[in-house]
C-alpha cells in the first residue's frame, strides 16, 4: 500500500529511498515531492538531506536556485505571466496587473481557495506571438484581459 499525503514523513522516506541511488537524484526527489505536496515540506529538509548524502544547506541551496520548488503552497495551476520585452512591447504589463487584479494576488502568491499561483516569466519562446503566458503546461499567445478571464474561467 502506497503512503496517503496525509503522512508526509512515509512519503518522503518512500521517494528519498526510490531516488537515494540514483545519481542526481535529489532533482526528480524535489520535482515529485512539489508534484505531491504542492510544496517542499520544510520540516523533511533534515530527512531528504541525510537521505541523499548531502547537507542540509545543500538542499536548502538547491530549493532555492529552482522557482520550481517552493515552501509555500502552490495553487493547482501556476500561472506564469511573461515580463520580457517583446511581451511588454504588446502589453503584458496591462495584462499583469489584470490577473492581479482578477486573482487579488501579487507574483509569489496563491489564492486563498488554492487553485492558482502567479509567477514572473522571462520569455516563454513564444515572442512571435506576444503576450504570452504559461498556465500548468499549456502556453497561451496574444492574450488580452478578455481572453485570459476565458481561461481563468476554463482551469
Ligand atoms: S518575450 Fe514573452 S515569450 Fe518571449
Amino acid at each position: 500500500m502506497s503512503p496517503s499525503v496525509d503522512n508526509p514523513i512515509a512519503v518522503v522516506s518512500t521517494l528519498v529511498e526510490k531516488y537515494a541511488d540514483t545519481p542526481g537524484g535529489l532533482m526528480p526527489l524535489l520535482h515529485e515531492l512539489q508534484a505531491t505536496f504542492g510544496q517542499i515540506p520544510r520540516d523533511q529538509v533534515s530527512t531528504i538531506a541525510s537521505g541523499m548524502g548531502l547537507s542540509r544547506a545543500e538542499v536548502h541551496g538547491v530549493i532555492g536556485f529552482y522557482h520550481d520548488f517552493k515552501y509555500e503552497r502552490r495553487g493547482q495551476t501556476t500561472i506564469h505571466v511573461c515580463r520580457a520585452e517583446a511581451c511588454q512591447a504588446m502589453g503584458s504589463r496591462k495584462l499583469e496587473a489584470h490577473v492581479k487584479d482578477r486573482l487579488g494576488i501579487d507574483f509569489g502568491e496563491t489564492t486563498a481557495d488554492g487553485r492558482f499561483s502567479l509567477e514572473p516569466v522571462y520569455c516563454l519562446g513564444n515572442c512571435a506571438c506576444s503576450p504570452s503566458i504559461r498556465m500548468g503546461d499549456d502556453i497561451h499567445a496574444r492574450v488580452d484581459a478578455k481572453r485570459l478571464d476565458h481561461l481563468l474561467d476554463k482551469y
